[in-house]
């Protein structure tokens, strides 16, 4: 889908799409539009109770008298509530609205009252990152798409009166876009494609957008005793790897943002195996590996002021006559012996050698890990908050106001020391898994044991990382949950420009 800025014009388009505030009053452009109609926007409003309220959406096939065909009358809500977010969801949901109705060139025109939070030329910026957002499609395996699969919709025109002003506040918009695709991308991959090393070769190819990528291979992690990572990798045909990506935009010297994930491109549970129904769940065991490549992406392209590094460890879970077993030990590369009790609680393996490289290699400002860690953070939080732990209030509270301002949203779980005697081993420092309650926090508290000192949060984002439902700024699949919080939140806080 194409997406492009022009000056308000009637006649680009088949499709114009105009927004109505709650109550329905109409702005000049719209106003105008319906008077060359002879008021039939109005009176469609009217038939159809279009009360104005935002994520509505209504079609007027237009009369003689105006170029379109269609006319879409957008819901915006109250004016005073119209902000970013609001013209973002707008977008996607005129996009999702259109997709597949015939349309095939769209013109979006929303002129903000003055009441509203957002600039005429930034609302216009973020109706076509929604638009695009909302736009994504993964069809590199469609070999064959009947004319009734294929969406219709191929070009979008964003119009304000000043274009060449939305075109400037869109740019930085349309690399964090490009980070937000590439993430859904990876985690929409099949594990047989992206293998531990093929996904290693792949974050290479980011070099060309300016990052500085290393890949430690299979017999490097060997060297320098990661062995918690490497016994996830045991019952594997691939070796594991670390890929550390990093991207410096502020001074040489200060000291960066960690964003370190979990990478495991597919994850049978291992010896400890998993039922086979929704198994194919697993090929998103990735998604935070994917929310870290993603996001380093978008920093480069956009290329924001901040001193960043993203760490993440790729590895497959398998059963196999060289799989780790249950009650294995094994040593870190923090030295801490963990005992393993279920082979199914592997990415708190991975993490703990990542987190522990990242920390020392790089002694971060702060340090933040994303994983599809457990599924107790779905029973606790569903499918639409990410759960949140952390070791620093501050931290916590500039992560959760992050995600709600791009609709990523967080929710803060508890980090008390009572649940770290949950996972005391009787043979070694720690063990893999806690008891029957609190699998979530068992899990964060684990990896804490490996960040050191300094600021840390953890994203579980099991519950968000792929959806069955489409959203206004989602397509059914992978979400990227996570890149858009974390550029919000690095923006906000580490970058000075
Ligand atoms: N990758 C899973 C967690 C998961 C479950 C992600 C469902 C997305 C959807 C993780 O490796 C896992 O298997 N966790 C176990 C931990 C348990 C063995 C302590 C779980 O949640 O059951
Ligand atoms: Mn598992
Ligand atoms: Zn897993």
């Amino acid at each position: 889908m194409k997406i492009d800025f022009a000056e308000p014009d009637l006649s680009v388009a088949d499709t114009l799409v105009v927004g109505a505030p709650t109550g329905g009053r109409l702005a000049a452009f719209a106003s105008d539009l319906d008077e060359r109609m002879g008021g039939a926007l109005k009176r469609a409003m009217k038939h159809a109770r279009f009360d104005g309220k935002a994520g509505r959406f209504l079609s007027v096939l237009a009369p003689g008298g105006v170029a379109a065909e269609r006319v879409v009358v957008a819901g915006l809500g109250k004016m005073r509530e119209f902000d970013e977010l609001a013209a973002a969801k707008l977008g996607g949901g005129a996009v999702a609205h259109l997709l597949s109705s015939g349309a095939q060139r769209a013109a979006i025109l929303v002129e903000p009252g003055r009441s509203a939070p957002v600039s005429p030329a930034a609302c216009a910026a973020r109706i076509a990152h929604g638009a695009r957002l909302r736009g994504y499609r993964f069809d590199k395996y469609r070999t064959t798409l009947k004319k009734d699969e294929k969406p219709s919709l191929a070009a979008v025109t964003v119009m304000a009166a000043d274009a060449g002003a939305a075109r400037a506040a869109w740019e930085p918009l349309d690399a964090l876009t490009d980070g937000v695709f590439l993430t859904r991308d990876l985690v929409s991959e099949p594990a047989n494609v992206l293998t531990p090393p093929a996904y290693a070769a792949r974050i290479m190819e980011l070099e060309t957008d300016g990052l500085a990528v290393e890949v430690l291979d299979g017999d490097r992690l060997r060297e320098m005793g990661m062995g918690a990572i490497l016994g996830v990798a045991a019952g594997s045909e691939h070796d594991a790897h670390i890929a550390v990506l990093r991207w410096n935009g502020a001074a040489d010297g200060e000291a960066p943002v960690a964003i370190v994930g979990k990478g495991v491109t597919f994850d049978t549970g291992g010896i400890s195996i998993k039922p086979s129904g929704g198994m194919e769940d697993m090929k998103w065991d990735m998604g935070g590996s994917g929310v870290v490549v993603g996001l380093m992406r978008a920093l480069a392209r956009r290329r924001a002021g901040v001193n960043a590094v993203g760490v993440v460890g790729l590895v497959e879970n398998m059963p196999s006559g060289t799989a780790q077993r249950p009650g294995d030990v094994v040593t870190s590369y923090s030295g801490q012996t963990i005992e393993i009790l279920n082979t199914d609680a592997e990415g708190r393996l991975v993490l703990a050698d990542a987190l522990w490289y990242a920390r020392k290699r790089f002694e971060p400002r702060v340090m933040i890990d994303l994983a599809t860690l457990t599924g107790a953070i779905i029973v606790g939080l569903g499918k639409y908050r990410a759960g949140l732990f952390s070791n620093d209030d501050r931290l916590s509270g500039r992560l959760v106001a992050a995600g709600k301002a791009v609709d990523e949203p967080v929710w803060p779980m508890p980090m008390d020391d009572r649940y770290g005697e949950l996972i005391k081993s009787d043979i070694a420092d720690v063990k893999n898994i806690g008891g029957r309650g609190a699998g979530s926090v068992t899990a964060a508290k684990f990896l804490e044991r490996f960040v050191g000192e300094g600021p840390w949060a953890h994203l579980d984002i099991a519950g968000v990382t792929w959806t069955d439902k489409a959203g206004p700024l989602v397509p059914k699949g992978g979400t990227g949950f996570g890149v858009r919080l974390l550029d919000r939140f690095i923006a906000d806080h580490y970058e000075d420009r």
